[in-house]
Protein backbone atom coordinates (compact mmCIF):
# COMPACT_ATOMS: atom_id res chain seq x y z
CA UNK A 1 0.00 0.00 0.00
CA UNK A 2 1.28 3.35 -0.40
CA UNK A 3 0.79 6.71 1.13
CA UNK A 4 -1.59 8.35 -0.36
CA UNK A 5 -4.49 10.13 1.17
CA UNK A 6 -7.28 7.71 -0.06
CA UNK A 7 -5.04 5.03 1.66
CA UNK A 8 -5.11 7.44 4.75
CA UNK A 9 -8.72 7.45 4.72
CA UNK A 10 -9.93 4.27 3.31
CA UNK A 11 -8.37 1.80 5.88
CA UNK A 12 -8.53 1.84 10.02
CA UNK A 13 -5.23 2.31 11.96
CA UNK A 14 -4.22 -1.31 12.18
CA UNK A 15 -4.72 -1.73 8.75
CA UNK A 16 -2.62 0.75 7.79
CA UNK A 17 0.04 -0.19 11.12
CA UNK A 18 0.83 -3.38 8.87
CA UNK A 19 0.22 -2.29 5.22
CA UNK A 20 1.17 0.76 4.42
CA UNK A 21 4.70 1.57 3.34
CA UNK A 22 5.53 -2.20 3.66
CA UNK A 23 4.47 -3.85 0.00
CA UNK A 24 6.37 -7.43 -0.74
CA UNK A 25 9.68 -6.22 -1.71
CA UNK A 26 9.80 -5.97 -5.45
CA UNK A 27 13.08 -7.94 -5.98
CA UNK A 28 12.05 -11.48 -4.01
CA UNK A 29 8.51 -10.59 -2.90
CA UNK A 30 9.65 -10.84 0.53
CA UNK A 31 6.77 -10.09 2.92
CA UNK A 32 8.77 -8.67 5.21
CA UNK A 33 10.27 -5.60 4.78
CA UNK A 34 13.79 -6.27 4.07
CA UNK A 35 16.69 -4.73 6.32
CA UNK A 36 18.61 -3.03 3.86
CA UNK A 37 22.00 -2.44 5.17
CA UNK A 38 23.88 -0.63 2.86
CA UNK A 39 25.74 2.89 2.95
CA UNK A 40 25.84 3.11 -0.78
CA UNK A 41 23.98 2.35 -3.98
CA UNK A 42 25.22 1.48 -7.06
CA UNK A 43 23.74 4.26 -9.84
CA UNK A 44 22.68 3.26 -13.42
CA UNK A 45 24.88 5.99 -14.96
CA UNK A 46 26.61 9.72 -14.35
CA UNK A 47 23.44 11.59 -12.67
CA UNK A 48 20.73 8.67 -12.78
CA UNK A 49 20.27 6.57 -9.61
CA UNK A 50 17.32 4.58 -9.06
CA UNK A 51 16.01 6.77 -6.06
CA UNK A 52 18.66 5.80 -3.47
CA UNK A 53 22.34 7.84 -3.46
CA UNK A 54 23.80 7.50 0.31
CA UNK A 55 22.86 6.17 3.23
CA UNK A 56 22.43 9.19 5.29
CA UNK A 57 20.03 10.52 3.06
CA UNK A 58 17.75 7.78 2.44
CA UNK A 59 17.50 4.08 2.88
CA UNK A 60 14.65 1.47 2.28
CA UNK A 61 14.08 0.31 5.45
CA UNK A 62 13.57 3.52 6.89
CA UNK A 63 10.98 4.89 4.42
CA UNK A 64 9.02 2.24 4.82
CA UNK A 65 9.18 2.99 8.75
CA UNK A 66 8.33 6.67 7.51
CA UNK A 67 5.89 5.99 5.01
CA UNK A 68 4.08 3.98 7.98
CA UNK A 69 4.13 6.55 10.46
CA UNK A 70 3.18 9.33 8.14
CA UNK A 71 -0.14 7.71 7.44
CA UNK A 72 -0.79 6.90 10.98
CA UNK A 73 -0.44 10.63 12.00
CA UNK A 74 -2.26 11.62 9.29
CA UNK A 75 0.34 13.65 7.15
CA UNK A 76 2.64 13.51 4.35
CA UNK A 77 6.11 13.01 5.03
CA UNK A 78 7.89 11.52 7.93
CA UNK A 79 11.91 11.81 8.78
CA UNK A 80 13.33 9.34 11.34
CA UNK A 81 15.73 9.98 13.42
CA UNK A 82 18.28 8.38 16.20
CA UNK A 83 16.69 8.99 18.51
CA UNK A 84 13.50 11.35 19.98
CA UNK A 85 16.19 14.02 21.31
CA UNK A 86 17.95 13.96 18.26
CA UNK A 87 14.50 14.75 16.32
CA UNK A 88 13.63 17.57 18.70
CA UNK A 89 17.14 19.25 18.26
CA UNK A 90 16.15 19.25 14.09
CA UNK A 91 13.06 21.07 15.01
CA UNK A 92 15.14 23.08 17.02
CA UNK A 93 17.61 24.06 14.37
CA UNK A 94 14.77 25.38 12.26
CA UNK A 95 15.11 28.74 14.58
CA UNK A 96 17.94 31.23 13.75
CA UNK A 97 19.48 33.65 16.60
CA UNK A 98 16.92 35.85 18.43
CA UNK A 99 14.05 33.53 18.08
CA UNK A 100 11.66 32.27 21.01
CA UNK A 101 10.29 29.50 21.69
CA UNK A 102 6.92 29.07 23.75
CA UNK A 103 6.76 25.94 25.52
CA UNK A 104 4.59 24.20 28.03
CA UNK A 105 6.19 24.35 32.14
CA UNK A 106 5.23 20.89 32.24
CA UNK A 107 7.70 18.91 29.74
CA UNK A 108 9.88 16.17 29.69
CA UNK A 109 13.37 17.30 31.37
CA UNK A 110 15.52 15.99 28.25
CA UNK A 111 13.69 18.89 25.82
CA UNK A 112 13.82 21.39 28.63
CA UNK A 113 17.59 20.46 29.03
CA UNK A 114 18.61 20.84 25.38
CA UNK A 115 16.10 24.21 25.18
CA UNK A 116 18.00 25.79 28.28
CA UNK A 117 21.65 23.91 28.32
CA UNK A 118 22.49 24.08 24.50
CA UNK A 119 20.10 26.44 22.29
CA UNK A 120 20.12 29.37 25.16
CA UNK A 121 23.74 29.84 24.59
CA UNK A 122 23.44 29.48 21.19
CA UNK A 123 20.60 32.75 21.44
CA UNK A 124 17.41 31.13 20.95
CA UNK A 125 15.61 31.85 24.13
CA UNK A 126 12.41 29.67 25.83
CA UNK A 127 9.85 30.57 27.88
CA UNK A 128 7.56 28.00 29.78
CA UNK A 129 3.88 28.67 30.10
CA UNK A 130 1.07 27.17 31.78
CA UNK A 131 -0.12 25.79 28.19
CA UNK A 132 -3.45 24.23 29.96
CA UNK A 133 -4.53 28.13 30.13
CA UNK A 134 -4.84 29.77 26.30
CA UNK A 135 -4.64 32.99 28.50
CA UNK A 136 -1.40 32.49 29.54
CA UNK A 137 -0.16 31.70 26.37
CA UNK A 138 -1.08 34.88 24.81
CA UNK A 139 0.39 37.03 27.73
CA UNK A 140 3.63 35.45 27.35
CA UNK A 141 3.67 36.32 23.60
CA UNK A 142 6.82 38.12 22.06
CA UNK A 143 7.61 39.50 18.56
CA UNK A 144 10.41 37.00 18.04
CA UNK A 145 8.01 34.20 18.92
CA UNK A 146 8.78 31.46 16.47
CA UNK A 147 7.82 28.19 17.38
CA UNK A 148 5.88 26.82 19.62
CA UNK A 149 6.61 23.60 21.59
CA UNK A 150 3.29 21.49 22.77
CA UNK A 151 3.72 18.57 25.37
CA UNK A 152 0.16 17.00 25.31
CA UNK A 153 -0.46 15.24 27.62
CA UNK A 154 2.25 16.23 29.62
CA UNK A 155 5.29 14.51 31.02
CA UNK A 156 4.77 14.03 34.32
CA UNK A 157 1.79 15.62 35.34
CA UNK A 158 -0.46 14.16 32.69
CA UNK A 159 -2.18 17.67 32.18
CA UNK A 160 -3.85 18.56 28.17
CA UNK A 161 -3.58 21.59 26.23
CA UNK A 162 -5.86 22.36 24.00
CA UNK A 163 -4.21 22.14 20.67
CA UNK A 164 -6.77 23.24 17.61
CA UNK A 165 -7.10 26.56 19.95
CA UNK A 166 -3.35 27.40 20.65
CA UNK A 167 -2.29 26.44 17.26
CA UNK A 168 -4.78 28.97 15.89
CA UNK A 169 -3.80 31.86 18.05
CA UNK A 170 -0.10 30.32 17.26
CA UNK A 171 -0.66 30.78 13.71
CA UNK A 172 -2.24 34.34 13.96
CA UNK A 173 1.17 35.45 15.02
CA UNK A 174 3.24 33.14 12.14
CA UNK A 175 4.38 30.82 14.89
CA UNK A 176 4.97 27.12 14.15
CA UNK A 177 3.35 24.68 15.82
CA UNK A 178 5.04 21.45 17.18
CA UNK A 179 3.62 18.44 18.98
CA UNK A 180 5.26 16.08 20.92
CA UNK A 181 2.72 13.27 20.68
CA UNK A 182 4.72 10.81 22.54
CA UNK A 183 2.54 10.12 25.16
CA UNK A 184 -1.00 9.90 23.40
CA UNK A 185 0.83 7.87 19.91
CA UNK A 186 -1.04 8.73 16.92
CA UNK A 187 -3.44 5.74 18.04
CA UNK A 188 -4.98 8.13 20.42
CA UNK A 189 -3.97 11.91 19.29
CA UNK A 190 -3.33 13.18 15.84
CA UNK A 191 -2.23 16.33 16.29
CA UNK A 192 -1.84 17.44 12.76
CA UNK A 193 -5.69 17.29 12.15
CA UNK A 194 -6.09 19.63 14.67
CA UNK A 195 -3.56 22.74 13.41
CA UNK A 196 0.17 21.55 14.39
CA UNK A 197 2.61 22.16 11.55
CA UNK A 198 5.12 19.03 12.88
CA UNK A 199 4.54 16.18 15.49
CA UNK A 200 7.22 14.81 17.21
CA UNK A 201 7.44 11.01 18.84
CA UNK A 202 10.14 9.44 20.98
CA UNK A 203 9.62 6.33 19.18
CA UNK A 204 11.68 4.73 21.69
CA UNK A 205 8.01 4.39 23.68
CA UNK A 206 4.90 2.88 22.29
CA UNK A 207 6.05 3.21 18.39
CA UNK A 208 8.39 1.04 19.57
CA UNK A 209 7.21 -0.68 21.94
CA UNK A 210 9.66 -3.39 23.43
CA UNK A 211 12.39 -1.43 25.41
CA UNK A 212 14.58 -2.33 22.71
CA UNK A 213 15.59 0.88 20.51
CA UNK A 214 15.95 4.24 20.31
CA UNK A 215 14.36 6.21 17.78
CA UNK A 216 12.50 9.56 16.88
CA UNK A 217 10.37 10.85 14.32
CA UNK A 218 8.89 13.91 12.91
CA UNK A 219 5.96 14.02 10.61
CA UNK A 220 4.36 16.92 8.49
CA UNK A 221 2.05 18.05 6.19
CA UNK A 222 3.76 21.09 4.86
CA UNK A 223 6.94 20.32 1.56
CA UNK A 224 8.29 23.29 2.71
CA UNK A 225 9.28 22.48 6.28
CA UNK A 226 10.04 18.52 4.90
CA UNK A 227 12.28 19.90 2.90
CA UNK A 228 13.89 22.15 5.37
CA UNK A 229 14.01 19.29 8.21
CA UNK A 230 15.64 16.76 5.32
CA UNK A 231 18.15 19.51 4.51
CA UNK A 232 18.94 19.83 8.22
CA UNK A 233 19.05 15.77 9.18
CA UNK A 234 21.34 15.30 6.11
CA UNK A 235 23.59 17.74 7.05
CA UNK A 236 23.90 17.49 10.58
CA UNK A 237 23.78 13.09 10.18
CA UNK A 238 21.07 12.04 12.96
CA UNK A 239 19.46 9.47 11.09
CA UNK A 240 17.80 6.10 12.21
CA UNK A 241 19.49 3.09 11.36
CA UNK A 242 18.43 0.80 9.38
CA UNK A 243 18.38 -2.31 11.80
CA UNK A 244 16.48 0.38 14.33
CA UNK A 245 13.68 1.22 11.77
CA UNK A 246 13.35 -2.67 11.01
CA UNK A 247 12.42 -3.11 14.91
CA UNK A 248 10.30 -0.46 15.36
CA UNK A 249 8.57 -1.36 12.11
CA UNK A 250 7.77 -4.66 13.57
CA UNK A 251 7.38 -2.58 16.91
CA UNK A 252 4.56 -0.46 14.86
CA UNK A 253 2.55 -3.58 13.31
CA UNK A 254 0.99 -4.14 17.21
CA UNK A 255 0.77 -0.39 18.33
CA UNK A 256 -2.68 -0.30 18.54
CA UNK A 257 -3.96 -3.49 19.97
CA UNK A 258 -0.65 -2.81 22.65
CA UNK A 259 -2.61 0.71 22.79
CA UNK A 260 -5.72 -0.46 23.53
CA UNK A 261 -4.58 -3.07 25.95
CA UNK A 262 -2.26 -0.42 27.95
CA UNK A 263 -4.78 1.62 28.14
CA UNK A 264 -7.55 -0.36 29.66
CA UNK A 265 -4.66 -1.87 32.40
CA UNK A 266 -4.18 2.36 33.11
CA UNK A 267 -7.79 2.54 34.18
CA UNK A 268 -8.08 -0.18 36.37
CA UNK A 269 -5.11 0.74 38.05
CA UNK A 270 -6.31 4.32 38.64
CA UNK A 271 -9.29 3.06 40.00
CA UNK A 272 -7.57 1.15 42.43
CA UNK A 273 -5.00 3.85 43.40
CA UNK A 274 -7.65 7.31 43.60
CA UNK A 275 -9.12 4.72 46.90
CA UNK A 276 -5.87 3.46 48.24
CA UNK A 277 -4.98 5.12 51.65
CA UNK A 278 -1.49 5.33 50.93
CA UNK A 279 -1.66 7.31 47.59
CA UNK A 280 -2.18 11.24 47.82
CA UNK A 281 -3.31 12.44 44.70
CA UNK A 282 -3.68 10.46 40.83
CA UNK A 283 -2.87 12.44 38.07
CA UNK A 284 -3.82 11.41 34.53
CA UNK A 285 -5.12 12.84 31.42
CA UNK A 286 -8.47 14.77 31.82
CA UNK A 287 -8.35 14.79 35.53
CA UNK A 288 -7.71 18.05 36.75
CA UNK A 289 -10.27 20.04 35.95
CA UNK A 290 -13.64 19.72 33.84
CA UNK A 291 -12.47 21.91 31.13
CA UNK A 292 -8.89 19.20 30.58
CA UNK A 293 -11.57 16.57 30.94
CA UNK A 294 -13.53 18.33 27.93
CA UNK A 295 -10.10 18.67 25.82
CA UNK A 296 -9.50 14.93 26.22
CA UNK A 297 -12.26 13.93 25.06
CA UNK A 298 -12.15 16.54 22.16
CA UNK A 299 -9.21 15.83 21.26
CA UNK A 300 -8.02 12.56 21.90
CA UNK A 301 -9.85 9.05 21.68
CA UNK A 302 -8.85 8.08 25.15
CA UNK A 303 -6.36 8.67 28.26
CA UNK A 304 -3.60 6.62 27.57
CA UNK A 305 -1.35 4.72 29.25
CA UNK A 306 0.75 6.65 31.64
CA UNK A 307 -0.41 7.91 34.83
CA UNK A 308 1.50 10.04 38.38
CA UNK A 309 0.63 9.77 41.67
CA UNK A 310 1.94 11.07 44.81
CA UNK A 311 2.55 9.29 47.80
CA UNK A 312 1.73 10.07 51.40
CA UNK A 313 4.65 9.39 53.73
CA UNK A 314 4.51 7.82 56.93
CA UNK A 315 4.78 9.83 60.14
CA UNK A 316 8.10 11.54 60.49
CA UNK A 317 9.35 10.75 56.67
CA UNK A 318 10.62 12.09 54.14
CA UNK A 319 9.13 12.04 50.96
CA UNK A 320 11.77 10.56 48.82
CA UNK A 321 12.23 7.67 51.28
CA UNK A 322 8.64 6.64 51.32
CA UNK A 323 9.15 6.78 47.00
CA UNK A 324 12.47 4.62 47.38
CA UNK A 325 10.12 1.93 50.04
CA UNK A 326 7.47 1.83 46.95
CA UNK A 327 9.79 1.46 44.14
CA UNK A 328 12.32 -0.94 46.19
CA UNK A 329 8.80 -3.13 47.06
CA UNK A 330 7.59 -3.68 43.21
CA UNK A 331 8.09 -7.08 41.46
CA UNK A 332 6.69 -6.82 38.34
CA UNK A 333 7.11 -2.74 37.69
CA UNK A 334 10.72 -2.84 37.11
CA UNK A 335 12.48 0.88 38.65
CA UNK A 336 13.52 2.37 35.23
CA UNK A 337 13.41 5.47 32.60
CA UNK A 338 11.66 5.48 29.90
CA UNK A 339 8.11 3.87 29.19
CA UNK A 340 5.94 2.51 26.64
CA UNK A 341 7.08 -0.70 26.66
CA UNK A 342 5.33 -4.06 26.49
CA UNK A 343 6.48 -4.08 30.33
CA UNK A 344 5.29 -1.51 33.61
CA UNK A 345 7.99 0.97 34.54
CA UNK A 346 8.28 2.74 37.72
CA UNK A 347 9.92 5.73 38.12
CA UNK A 348 10.77 9.27 40.51
CA UNK A 349 10.39 12.17 38.39
CA UNK A 350 12.18 14.07 40.71
CA UNK A 351 15.54 12.03 40.90
CA UNK A 352 15.55 10.27 37.35
CA UNK A 353 13.45 11.71 34.10
CA UNK A 354 13.24 15.34 35.56
CA UNK A 355 16.61 15.62 37.30
CA UNK A 356 17.58 17.84 35.03
CA UNK A 357 15.30 20.86 35.77
CA UNK A 358 16.52 22.54 39.42
CA UNK A 359 14.39 21.57 42.41
CA UNK A 360 13.06 25.23 43.04
CA UNK A 361 11.67 24.91 39.36
CA UNK A 362 10.58 21.40 40.01
CA UNK A 363 8.54 22.50 42.94
CA UNK A 364 7.04 25.39 41.05
CA UNK A 365 5.72 23.11 38.65
CA UNK A 366 4.55 20.74 40.97
CA UNK A 367 6.77 17.92 40.69
CA UNK A 368 7.30 17.11 44.36
CA UNK A 369 9.37 14.29 45.59
CA UNK A 370 6.61 12.33 46.27
CA UNK A 371 5.77 12.11 43.46
CA UNK A 372 6.00 8.41 41.12
CA UNK A 373 5.36 8.34 37.55
CA UNK A 374 4.03 4.79 36.23
CA UNK A 375 4.38 3.39 32.54
CA UNK A 376 1.05 0.63 32.63
CA UNK A 377 2.44 -2.15 30.69
CA UNK A 378 0.38 -4.60 29.13
CA UNK A 379 0.77 -7.61 31.64
CA UNK A 380 -2.20 -8.57 33.53
CA UNK A 381 -4.32 -6.10 35.31
CA UNK A 382 -4.80 -8.06 38.41
CA UNK A 383 -1.38 -8.61 38.94
CA UNK A 384 -0.30 -5.01 38.29
CA UNK A 385 -2.93 -3.98 41.14
CA UNK A 386 -1.67 -6.80 43.24
CA UNK A 387 1.72 -5.74 42.88
CA UNK A 388 1.59 -1.78 43.97
CA UNK A 389 -1.15 -2.88 46.16
CA UNK A 390 1.56 -4.98 48.09
CA UNK A 391 4.49 -2.08 47.67
CA UNK A 392 2.24 0.83 49.06
CA UNK A 393 1.65 -0.69 52.34
C1 LIG B 1 7.77 13.00 25.92
C2 LIG B 1 9.16 12.66 25.50
N1 LIG B 1 9.69 13.28 24.43
C3 LIG B 1 10.94 13.01 24.01
C4 LIG B 1 11.74 12.12 24.68
C5 LIG B 1 13.15 11.87 24.20
O1 LIG B 1 13.24 10.68 23.48
P1 LIG B 1 14.55 9.76 23.39
O2 LIG B 1 14.81 9.23 24.75
O3 LIG B 1 14.15 8.72 22.37
O4 LIG B 1 15.65 10.63 22.89
C6 LIG B 1 11.24 11.44 25.78
C7 LIG B 1 12.09 10.47 26.50
O5 LIG B 1 11.77 10.00 27.58
C8 LIG B 1 9.91 11.73 26.22
O6 LIG B 1 9.38 11.14 27.30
Amino acid sequence: MDNDARTTEEFGFSTRAIHVGQAPDPTTGATIVPLYLTSTYTQTDLGEHRGYEYGRADNPTRKALETALASLEHGQYGITFASGMAAIDVVMRMLSRGDRVLAGEDLYGGAYRLFERVYRDYGVITEYVNLSDPDEFVKALHPKSRLLWLETPTNPLLRVADIRQLAAAAHDRGMWVAVDNTFATPYLQNPLDLGADMVVHSMTKYIGGHSDVLGGVVITNQESIFERLKFLQNAVGSILGAFEAWLILRGVKTLGVRMARHQENAVALREFLQQHPAVERVYYPGSESAHEAEVVSRQMRGPGAMLSFEVRPRKGQAEVERVREVVRATKIFALAESLGGVESLIGHPATMTHAAIPAETRRIRGISDALIRVSVGIEEADDLIRDLGRALD
